[in-house]
């Protein structure tokens, strides 16, 4: 994994981990205000419901009172109270005065609840009507000619002739009525009376209610029971809500996601490029190293050579000299190259053609460890000098090293190909195993006290650049043989 890549994945982890932390709390947030607006709208509704059932209510007893002054003015019902007269009058007197004061349930009980006149039925009369509690908005369940109805109902008292009546009177509850309390598209507004089934609504969910006393009037006077009027809202909406704040948060989070890695990738060029620079210039500075012991090592063995010439036959002085000349000369040359591609910093090698021969001869000088056989009248071949010369230097001292200073040879060998020239480096020395081979064109492997590791590597990268091929035949303790094929001109 490279440096670059490291770094991404920290970056990354780094923005992406908290991003995420954030769009969960975010989701969450948003998920309690969804929640937190839906309990203030139900408990808005569940205002208004109530609001709106004390105004029917104050309006019912308005009526109730305006009916109670003409009845204790009313002297037909008052000749009846006091000695039953007119009967037929009084009978009829509910259902009458129902309809002039647009309610929509009317009775007129005595002091024990029997009912005295019906603004439903005439034959009510002398039955118990609902016993429902003193004042209040009561829910009754009534009976008329056409069935049961449901009726929001109050009470008032007065007395005619010293006798106590009771008027119970109110508006019909039908579903119209129901569906204008429901003032919020989004809630349902709904009744659930005891022993009531129809009402039941799986899918709704009931999230607010008004309770209301409920008196069950259909047969006989019943009971003071609880009625509800419910504030609902449907499953498939709190559902699709959520679904909706989840789309949202995934949205979010890939947004952020990608954001973050944009951000990442950035920041990771802006540090990585420096750092490998760095690491570009260490690789440099250990090739540089490389090479200039690669060009000084002729030097080195020429003046050995002279030195023990002129102790031993300071005569041979001017002749060895003369014969040493060349290799001394190309090996400045190399040098001065090398330092004239370094200065360029991105070596331009030149293809041209090039004598192999005549580099192989350069290369390996006077070195009597080094034999070469070369073919005669071989092609020139299409390649820089110089590179060719790097190459070569390094599969001789790698062959020559192979031999561990004990007896052994090493050839430089050439050939004619088809459409190249091979280069052979052979050596009669300790050979490699698989494993060795594998790793031996790694930048930085070596088996060498001082070695850098660079060698081969920088011959592979070389040998590709010159659009040449390497091949390496090697057996431990036997010797390797590395092949160079360079393309003919
Ligand atoms: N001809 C060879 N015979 C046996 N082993 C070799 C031969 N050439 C290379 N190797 C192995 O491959 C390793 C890597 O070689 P390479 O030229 O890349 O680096 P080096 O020679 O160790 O170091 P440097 O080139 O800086 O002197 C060597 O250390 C050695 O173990
Ligand atoms: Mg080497």
């Amino acid at each position: 994994m490279s440096f670059r890549t490291r770094l991404l994945i920290s970056f990354g982890v780094v923005v992406l981990i908290p991003l995420l932390v954030f769009g969960l709390g975010i989701r969450s947030a948003m998920s309690r205000r969804v929640t937190g607006e839906y309990e203030r709208r139900v408990s808005a509704l569940v205002d208004v419901i109530r609001g709106d059932i004390a105004r029917e209510n104050d309006r019912s007893a308005t009526r109730l009172a305006a009916l109670r002054g003409s009845l204790v003015g009313d002297s037909k019902f008052r000749a009846m109270v006091l000695r039953g007269e007119d009967s037929a009058y009084v009978l009829d007197y509910a259902s009458d005065a129902m309809r002039l004061a647009g309610l929509g349930y009317l009775q007129i009980q005595d002091d024990e609840g029997r009912v005295v006149s019906s603004g439903h039925f005439r034959n009510e009369f002398g039955r118990l009507g609902p016993a429902i509690p003193p004042g209040g908005p009561t829910l009754v369940r009534g009976t008329a000619a056409e069935g049961a109805f449901l009726a929001l109902v109050t009470s008032d008292t007065l007395s005619v002739a010293r006798k106590p009546f009771r008027l119970v009177g109110g508006i019909v509850v039908d579903s119209a009525f129901v569906q204008r309390l429901a003032r919020d598209p989004e809630l349902g507004v709904g009744l659930r009376l005891p022993r009531d089934s129809t009402a039941a609504d799986s899918a709704a969910l009931i999230v607010g209610d008004v309770t209301l006393p409920y008196v069950d009037a259909a047969d006989g006077p019943g009971s003071v029971e609880q009625g509800r009027i419910v504030v609902t809202r449907s499953a498939a909406l709190l559902t699709a809500l959520q679904r909706n704040v989840n789309l949202w948060f995934a949205a979010a989070v890939l947004v952020a996601a990608l954001a973050a890695l944009l951000l990442a990738g950035w920041l990771s060029t802006r540090i990585s490029t420096p750092v490998e620079a760095r690491i570009a210039i260490g690789d440099l500075a250990r090739q540089v190293n490389h090479d200039i012991k690669n060009g000084l090592a002729p030097l080195r063995n020429v003046f050995r050579h002279l030195a023990q010439v002129a102790r031993e036959q300071p005569g041979d002085l001017p002749r060895v000299f003369t014969e040493r000349h060349g290799t001394v000369e190309s090996s400045i040359n190399y040098l001065e190259t090398l330092a004239a591609n370094y200065a360029k910093l991105s070596p331009q090698s030149e293809r041209k053609a090039t004598d192999v021969n005549a580099v192989v001869r350069e290369t390996i000088g006077g070195s009597s460890a080094v034999r070469a056989k070369l073919a005669e009248g071989l092609p020139p071949v299409s390649a820089d000098a110089l590179v060719l010369r790097r190459v070569i230097e390094n599969l001789v001292s790698n062959a020559v090293d192979s031999l561990d200073g004990k007896n052994g040879t090493v050839t430089v060998t050439t050939e004619r190909g088809k459409g190249m020239v091979r280069i052979a480096v052979s050596d009669t020395g300790r050979g490699m195993t698989k494993t060795e081979l594998d790793r031996a064109f790694n930048d930085f492997y070596t088996t060498k006290l001082g070695g850098t590791g660079l060698g081969l590597s920088i011959v592979r990268r070389l040998v590709l650049d010159s659009n040449g091929s390497l091949s390496v035949d090697t057996e431990p303790g036997k010797g390797s043989t590395f092949i160079v094929e360079i393309p003919a001109q």
